[in-house]
């Protein structure tokens, strides 16, 4: 049975650093699971560890520590891509302790979804047949893992999560989140949107009551990037410096990600939306190295000169918006979990 649920999301566009909140809250807290929910290959949770940067896609980041991981119902995946994700990791000597858990319901991402999505160029996925296999999954016609008996690749194994979490033993669940509100399909920018729910209600449709669920951390960056072919309106030449500074380039693909301020007005709105608890913003450090504060309210540039009144405008904007927010934290970039 689950005691309760905490949750962690991207309030912006994604690569906003939420493996790092992940693994800061596995550490401190009691969990007992740490369940992907929505998405696919197509996210990329950059995490550093002993010197080495590693990348997991769609294995939970939790994988490497002492919960046990799950791919929940809402996610897809390429038994193909998830085994040389594995291997990778464990060629450069991470191996977990747990094997991980792949609920039967979770659809999968077949050659034929890859082969489409491979040279999708209106939108700018990608490409790892996200946007397919979930077209699929809702006209009824894919397979799920619970397709097939037997699977034997030992590194995972097909379960219920219904089984897993409503049955005796107490269970604290941390909830990963891929992608993030601002690319989620009803309310980020439609058509330039990834196929699932990345928000609260992709949490529940993978067997969390609502009920349970405790705290939700939304997390963002002290400027925005995005991945994909939408132009952002702002120009600015500091934004190709960001980048550089930052180490803005995809985790899954490696493109340049666009720059931007961080955009408090989608940040508000995603954290309403979801009942966001705690919010942090990664990141800090790149904008102190660049020496720019500048952030976007009301659709205007709001230049805010020093890192005081920077992280003063935005706590006490985001707190003065957002009923549900209680904390604002200001976080640098990712280092060692
Ligand atoms: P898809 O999810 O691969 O179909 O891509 C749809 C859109 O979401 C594209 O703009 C992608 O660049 C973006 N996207 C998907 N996953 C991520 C992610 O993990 N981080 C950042 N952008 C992503
Ligand atoms: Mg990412």
């Amino acid at each position: 049975m689950i005691k309760h649920a905490d949750v962690v999301i991207g309030l912006s566009y994604g690569d906003e650093g939420k493996g790092k909140v992940v693994n800061s809250l596995l550490k401190q807290g009691n969990y007992t699971h740490c369940m992907r929910f929505n998405g696919g290959h197509n996210a990329g949770h950059t995490i550093h560890k002993e010197d080495k940067i590693l990348s997991t896609h769609a294995i939970p980041t939790g994988y490497l520590q002492d919960v046990q991981p799950i791919i929940g119902p809402g996610c897809v995946v390429s038994p193909r891509l998830l085994e040389e994700e594995y291997e990778n990791l464990v060629t450069r000597g991470f191996r977990g302790t747990k094997k991980i858990f792949i609920d039967k319901r979770v659809n999968i991402i077949s050659a034929e979804h890859l082969n489409e999505d491979s040279n999708e160029v209106s939108i700018g996925t990608t490409r790892r047949g996200n946007g397919p296999a979930y077209r699929d999954k809702y006209a009824r016609k894919n397979l799920r893992f619970g397709s097939f008996s037997n699977w034997n690749n030992g590194f995972f194994e097909v379960v219920d999560v219904y089984e897993e979490l409503h049955g005796e033993k107490e269970c604290e669940v941390m909830m990963e989140g891929a992608q993030a509100v601002g690319l989620d399909i009803d309310w980020g920018d439609y058509p330039y949107v990834t196929s699932s729910h990345c928000g609260l209600a992709g949490v529940i449709q993978n067997g969390i009551p609502m009920q349970k669920i405790r705290n939700v951390y939304g997390v963002a960056k002290a400027y925005d990037t995005y991945v994909g072919t939408k132009k952002f309106e702002k120009e600015d030449p500091v934004f190709g410096k960001l980048r550089e500074v930052g180490m803005e380039f995809g985790t899954t693909t490696g493109r340049p990600r666009q720059v931007g301020f961080l955009d408090l007005d989608l940040l508000v709105r995603s954290a309403k939306l979801n009942s966001v608890s705690h919010v942090i913003v990664n990141k800090v450090d790149i904008l102190e190295q660049v020496g720019v504060w500048k952030a976007i309210f009301n659709k205007e540039v709001i230049d805010l000169q020093t890192k005081e009144q920077f992280v003063r405008f935005i706590t006490n904007t985001i707190l003065k918006e957002v009923e549900t927010t209680k904390n604002v934290f200001m976080s640098e970039s990712p280092k060692d979990i």
